[in-house]
Formats: structure tokens, C-alpha cells, sequence
């Protein structure tokens, strides 16, 4: 068996459709299904508060802090667990000690999950928040923004892969930028983790916010968040709890965690902790990270020469991708949508400018996206 037959046979949900839907959650692989199947059990078998759950769990977190620093490049200790993407922005984004009349930049790219934090800031604390047009110049987006920027600039909070074009901002850029006005940066990796080569040192970013859902191929509920740091250090604890402190009194108040670990709450699900932990393991060691990023750049090239030449679709992505392929028909969005999730395969379409996407996994073959392209051919509207 060759290895992407062995892979996508580790894949169940791709016998019963083409999925092309990995943007919005990934297929679930059998190892992930198993080692959460096998956590639900022992919590059944042995209970949950048996004289060593709370070291096994200790152990479990350790375990996935340090996948996650090792595929993120940092350290363990610069990695706090959250539940999902938008989790780690809310932390990240309401913990700046903002005055009103502070100021912070996102770009007309974002999804709600940088977006809602920021608006949620200007409700409470009076904030502005200034909008970099990159939509038609992702590549530029670094002046653009380094261009908004002003002593009242606390925080630039953007996505490395924008969820509705798929572009991939030149995030090295962006952080220089901020830095050389003494601004932290913080990033939205939905849609880059698990699909692009991610190293937050040599992005130069001061944090990074990840999910197990997507391209990871893990369960939900089960987050990352990259902080350096010096970055960690300036920010303020928002949801506190006992994974907050490393120590407390009861009249003195609490002694935080050093690090970004000090925006860790309460309890959470081991079943998909150790999710999260089988489908690091797996992608980093079954099926490779760089084999997994070659396959997602090369069949997303290849989705935007097949979309391409459908006659009427207009591709929105730039040339340089990472796993998202965006583009537009002349025909409605949704009917298309639905007329080929009726013939088994799943795109979606995103909002601002309403677009259909398709996401490329590593699992997908040439033939799916070519049954893609087919299917449009008589519902793009083209002539
Ligand atoms: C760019 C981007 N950010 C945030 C999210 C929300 O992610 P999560 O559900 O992990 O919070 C998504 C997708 O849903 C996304 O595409």
C-alpha cells in the first residue's frame, strides 16, 4: 500500500464524499478517534478522580505543550492551552491594558474570531479599532499597516491565512514593522497551523493562536497559544483559575504562572486532550509535516489551474497559498454549493466578498479536484 492509501485509509469520512472542507473542520483520523475513545473509557473504567488522574492529566498537558512547541518552534513553557482559536484571541486581545482612545489594527481580511475580540474591547474599554485594506495587496500589507500605526497603537491582531481569499499575509513583515513602533503582534493561525510551515521565532510574532479542529485533524475543544515571554508578561489576566496561579493566599491574592500558561483556566476534557496529543503525534510522525505541506501546496496550485479554466469562476487567491482556494462564480453561491454537496463534494462559501472555497488536505488527490472542477462546469454560470 502506497502511503497516501495507507493515509486516507486512516480517514473514514473521505470514502463517503470528496472533502474539500478541512478549512472549516478536518476529517477525523482513527488514531485521534481511538485515543479518545480509549480516555472516555479509563473515565469510565477507573473513574475520574482516582489517586493519579490529576498527575496522568498534568502529564497529558505537559505531553501536548510540548508537540505544540516543537511544531510551533518555541518552548513548552511559551505555550498555554486553550479550547479553540478564537479562545486564544479573546485571551490575548481583552488582556492589553487598554485606555480609551488606544488604538489597534486588524485588516479587512479577519473572521469574527479576530474581529469579535476587538469589537468586545472598543464596547468595554472605548477603544479604535483601524481596518487595513489588504483585500486586492495582501503582499503589501506590511506598509499598509506599518502606515495606520501610532503612538496610540497597542495591539495588531491579523490572520497569517485569511479564511475568506485564503492569501498568506506576510506576517515576518507585519511584526518588523510593529516592532520598530514598539507594538505587539498577535496572529490568527486558523488557517496556517498543520497547513503551512509555521516557526513563531522566525515570524518574529509576539503571540499565535492555534486550534486542533482544522488543518491539525483533532477534535474540537482543544486550542493553542503561542506567547513569548516578554509579550506574556505585559498582558493581563482576563478569566483567572487555579490553572492561573502557581501559587496562592487567601488575603494576598494569587501568585501567576510566569508565562502565557497564566491565561490557563479550569478543567477541561482530557478525551480531547489526548485527541489533540494523537493528532500532533500523528501528522508530525506519520504523516510528516513536510509531506503533509508539500501535498497542501502542490494540490492547492493545482485547484487554481483546474478552477481557473471553469468558464465562469473568477480565483480569488494569490498565487502564493497555503491550503484555502477561494473563488468566485457568476451563477449563486449557495445553489452551487448545495448542488454539489448533493453529488458528494463538500466546499462551502465565506462572506466579504461572498466567495466559494475549497480547502486542499494533504489526503486529497489531483482526481477529487478534478471531479470539482467537472461538477462546476455546468453551475459556475460561465458560457
Ligand atoms: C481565520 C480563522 N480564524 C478563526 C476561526 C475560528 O476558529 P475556532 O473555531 O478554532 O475558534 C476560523 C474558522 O472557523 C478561521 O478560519
Amino acid at each position: 500500500m502506497d502511503k497516501l492509501t495507507h493515509i486516507r485509509s486512516q480517514l473514514p469520512a473521505l470514502s463517503a464524499q470528496v472533502y474539500l472542507n478541512t478549512g472549516t473542520a478536518g476529517p477525523l483520523p482513527e488514531p485521534v478517534r481511538a485515543a479518545m475513545v480509549e480516555s472516555l473509557a479509563a473515565q469510565a473504567a477507573e473513574g475520574r478522580i482516582a489517586t493519579d488522574y490529576y498527575v496522568k492529566l498534568s502529564k497529558l498537558k505537559a505531553d501536548v505543550r510540548a508537540q505544540h512547541a516543537a511544531m510551533l518552534g518555541c518552548e513548552p513553557d511559551e505555550i498555554a492551552l486553550t479550547q479553540n482559536t478564537t479562545d486564544g484571541m479573546n485571551l490575548v486581545t481583552l488582556g492589553v491594558n487598554w485606555q480609551p482612545g488606544d488604538e489597534a489594527i486588524t485588516t479587512n481580511l479577519e473572521h469574527p474570531g479576530a474581529l469579535f475580540p476587538l469589537f468586545a474591547a472598543r464596547e468595554r474599554y472605548g477603544i479604535t479599532i483601524k481596518i487595513a485594506d489588504v483585500l486586492d495587496r495582501p503582499a503589501d500589507a506590511a506598509a499598509v499597516i506599518e502606515r495606520l500605526i501610532t503612538p496610540r497603537t497597542k495591539l495588531i491582531s491579523l490572520s497569517h491565512v485569511s479564511f475568506i481569499t485564503g492569501a498568506v499575509l506576510p506576517i515576518r513583515e507585519i511584526a518588523e514593522a510593529a516592532h520598530r513602533h514598539g507594538v505587539p503582534v498577535l496572529v490568527d493561525g486558523a488557517q496556517s497551523f498543520g497547513a503551512m510551515p509555521v516557526n513563531v521565532k522566525e515570524l518574529g510574532v509576539d503571540f499565535y493562536a492555534v486550534t486542533a479542529q482544522k488543518w491539525l485533524c483533532g477534535p474540537e475543544g482543544a486550542g493553542a497559544l503561542y506567547g513569548s515571554r516578554a509579550a506574556a508578561a505585559q498582558l493581563r489576566i482576563t478569566f483567572a483559575g487555579y490553572g492561573t496561579a502557581q501559587a496562592y493566599d487567601m488575603y494576598s491574592g494569587l501568585l501567576p504562572k510566569g508565562g502565557v500558561q497564566k491565561l490557563e483556566q479550569g478543567t477541561v476534557q482530557p478525551a480531547n486532550l489526548a485527541g489533540q496529543l494523537a493528532a500532533c503525534r500523528w501528522l508530525s510522525q506519520e504523516v510528516g509535516m513536510d509531506w503533509a505541506y508539500e501535498r497542501i501546496r502542490r494540490l492547492a496550485a493545482a485547484a487554481r489551474e483546474l478552477l481557473a479554466a471553469v468558464p465562469g469562476v473568477t480565483v480569488l487567491t494569490p498565487a502564493e497559498t497555503a491550503g484555502l482556494v477561494s473563488f468566485q462564480v457568476e451563477s449563486d453561491a449557495d445553489r452551487a454549493v448545495k448542488a454539489l454537496a448533493e453529488q458528494g463534494i463538500i466546499i462551502r462559501t465565506v462572506p466579504h466578498p461572498r466567495s466559494l472555497r475549497l480547502s486542499a488536505g494533504f489526503y486529497n488527490t489531483e482526481e477529487e479536484l478534478e471531479r470539482l472542477a467537472a461538477a462546476l462546469k455546468p453551475l459556475a454560470g460561465g458560457r
